[in-house]
C-alpha cells in the first residue's frame, strides 16, 4: 500500500506575522536534543530566533496549508549558510528535510557555492547532513560544523516520474539547526528527487486527509505516538509498566492490531506505520477502544528498529501482508530483505517470535527462504505455519482473498 496523505511540499516565503509559529516550531523540533543537553530553555530560544528574523530571507515549508517546517540560507564568507532547517517533529522521518535540502543544493550548484551548516552535538541532525554528503569541519562546545563542496559527483534529478511522490528518501529529517533561503524557486513545488538514495519499502504519495483524520493527527498522535528518537527506547516508561512488548510492522489502517492488543491485554504493542491516515485512523482506535497497552510510531521501521530498539528485547514481531512489490526490479524494496530479518531477530528476547504473513506467494517462498537462512531463528512449522488464532483478518488479506490469492503464515521462534 503506498502511503497516502502528505500534500506535495511546496516553499512559500514568510511573512512577519509567522514568526510566533516558527518561534513554536523551532521549540518544538529542538526540544528533545537540548533537553538530552540539558540546555533546553523556551525562552532563549524563542529570544535568540527572534533577534535574527528576517522574514524574506525565511521560507515556510508547507504540506498542503499546513507548515510542516521552515528553512533559512544566508550567503556567507564560505558560500550558503544553512542557518536553520527545522522539521516539526509530527512530520520528520517522511523526506521532506531532503526535499529542503534538495532544494538548497540546486541553489548552490547552480551559483557554484559550497554550503556549511552546524548541528547542535548528539542531535539527528548530524546523522542527516552526513547522510548527504557533508563533511565535519569542526566543532565547538555544543555544536558540530559541516560543510557541503560544490560537487561534481552528487547530482539531483527532477524526475516527471516522480511528480505525486515526495519520499523515495532515507534520512529522518533533523530536527535542528542548518538553514536557507531560495526566492528564485519560491513557487516551484514539484517533488522532487535526490538521485542517491538508498531503498525504501514504501512510497508516500499525495493523498488528502479528511478533516476528521486531520483532527485525530492533531489532537490524539501526540497523545499516543511515540516519537522516533535516535536513542534506545525504554518501554516500561512508556507503557509504565514491565511487560512484554509486540512489535507491528507495517498496520495500515490499525484494526488489526487493535484487535490483537484488545484481546492480549497482558502484552504491550507498539504499532509502526508510515502512512498518515493510517495512523490517524489508529489514533482513533485507540482511543475509542481506550486501549492502554498500544502505541503508535509514524516513521520508517528499519530506522526504529535500528535505532530504538534493544537486541534481545521483544517478545514478538508481528509483519502482516508487507507490500509485496511484485516486479522483479522492486524487488529490492521488499522489507523483508536478509540484513532486516537478522535485525529482526537479534532484537527478539530468546524464545520470542516473529510472525510473518502475506498472500504474494513468490513473496512467501523468498520469505521461507530468508527466515530459514538467519541463524537465530527457528522454524515453528515444517514450512508454512497455521494461522495462529489470535491473528484477525486483515484488510489487504481480505482484499487478496477476493482476487482470489492464497495466504502464507510464517512462524519463526528466535533460538
Ligand atoms: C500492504 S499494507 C498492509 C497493511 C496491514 N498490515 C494489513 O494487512 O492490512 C503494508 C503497509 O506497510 C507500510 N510500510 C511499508 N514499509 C514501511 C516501513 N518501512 N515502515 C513503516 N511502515 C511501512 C505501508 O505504508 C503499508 O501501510
Amino acid at each position: 500500500m503506498a502511503a497516502e496523505g502528505l500534500a506535495p511540499i511546496r516553499f512559500v516565503t514568510s511573512r512577519i506575522e509567522d514568526a510566533e509559529r516558527l518561534v513554536a516550531l523551532r521549540i518544538e523540533a529542538m526540544r528533545d536534543s537540548l533537553t538530552r543537553l540539558g540546555r533546553f530553555d523556551p525562552q532563549r530560544a524563542r529570544d535568540r530566533f527572534l533577534d535574527g528574523f528576517k522574514p524574506e530571507t525565511c521560507e515556510l515549508v508547507l504540506s498542503g496549508e499546513r507548515i510542516v517546517g521552515f528553512v533559512v540560507v544566508k550567503p556567507g564568507d564560505q558560500g550558503l549558510l544553512l542557518d536553520h532547517l527545522y522539521i516539526a517533529p509530527s512530520h520528520q522521518g517522511l523526506g521532506i528535510g531532503a526535499v529542503v535540502l534538495q532544494r538548497v543544493f540546486e541553489r548552490a550548484d547552480a551559483e557554484g557555492l559550497r554550503v556549511t551548516v552546524g548541528a547542535l552535538r548528539g542531535s539527528n541532525a548530524n546523522r542527516f547532513y552526513a547522510r548527504h554528503g557533508f563533511v565535519q569541519t569542526h566543532e565547538a562546545e555544543w555544536d558540530i560544523y559541516y560543510r557541503r563542496d560544490i560537487s561534481k559527483n552528487l547530482k539531483y534529478v527532477r524526475d516527471s516520474r516522480m511528480a505525486n511522490t515526495l519520499d523515495q528518501d532515507s534520512h529522518q529529517d533533523g530536527g535542528d539547526t542548518s538553514g536557507m533561503t531560495d526566492d528564485q524557486n519560491a513557487q516551484d513545488d514539484a517533488p522532487t528527487r535526490f538521485s542517491r538514495q538508498p531503498i525504501r519499502s514504501f512510497v508516500l504519495r499525495q493523498g488528502r486527509m479528511s478533516d476528521a483524520q486531520k483532527r485525530y493527527m492533531d489532537e490524539l498522535l501526540p497523545r499516543y505516538a511515540i516519537p522516533y528518537q535516535e536513542a534506545v527506547l525504554d518501554t516500561a516508561a512508556t507503557f509504565g509498566r514491565k511487560a512484554p512488548v509486540v512489535l507491528e510492522i507495517g498496520c495500515g489502517m490499525g484494526d488489526t492490531t487493535v484487535k490483537i492488543a484488545s484481546i492480549r491485554p497482558e502484552t504491550d504493542f507498539i504499532g509502526i506505520e508510515v502512512h498518515g491516515p493510517g495512523v490517524g485512523n489508529l489514533c482513533k482506535l485507540i482511543d475509542e477502544h481506550k486501549l492502554t497497552n498500544l502505541r503508535v510510531m509514524q516513521h520508517d521501521a528499519t530506522e526504529v528498529v535500528r535505532d530504538m530498539l534493544a537486541p534481545d528485547s521483544l517478545a514478538g514481531i508481528h509483519v502482516y501482508f508487507p507490500d509485496p512489490w511484485p516486479k522483479k526490479r522492486h524487488h529490492k524494496r521488499r522489507i523483508l530483505q536478509p540484513a532486516f530479518v537478522a535485525q529482526l531477530a537479534s532484537r527478539l528476547a530468546p524464545g520470542g517470535y516473529l510472525h510473518c504473513a502475506t498472500d504474494w506467494e513468490e513473496y512467501a517462498q523468498f520469505m521461507l527462504e530468508t527466515l530459514s537462512a538467519e541463524p537465530l531463528l527457528q522454524n515453528t512449522a515444517a514450512d508454512y505455519a497455521e494461522k495462529p488464532d489470535y491473528r484477525p483478518l486483515t484488510k489487504f488479506e481480505a482484499r487478496g482473498l477476493r482476487l482470489g490469492h492464497g495466504v502464507w503464515d510464517l512462524v519463526f521462534k528466535r533460538v
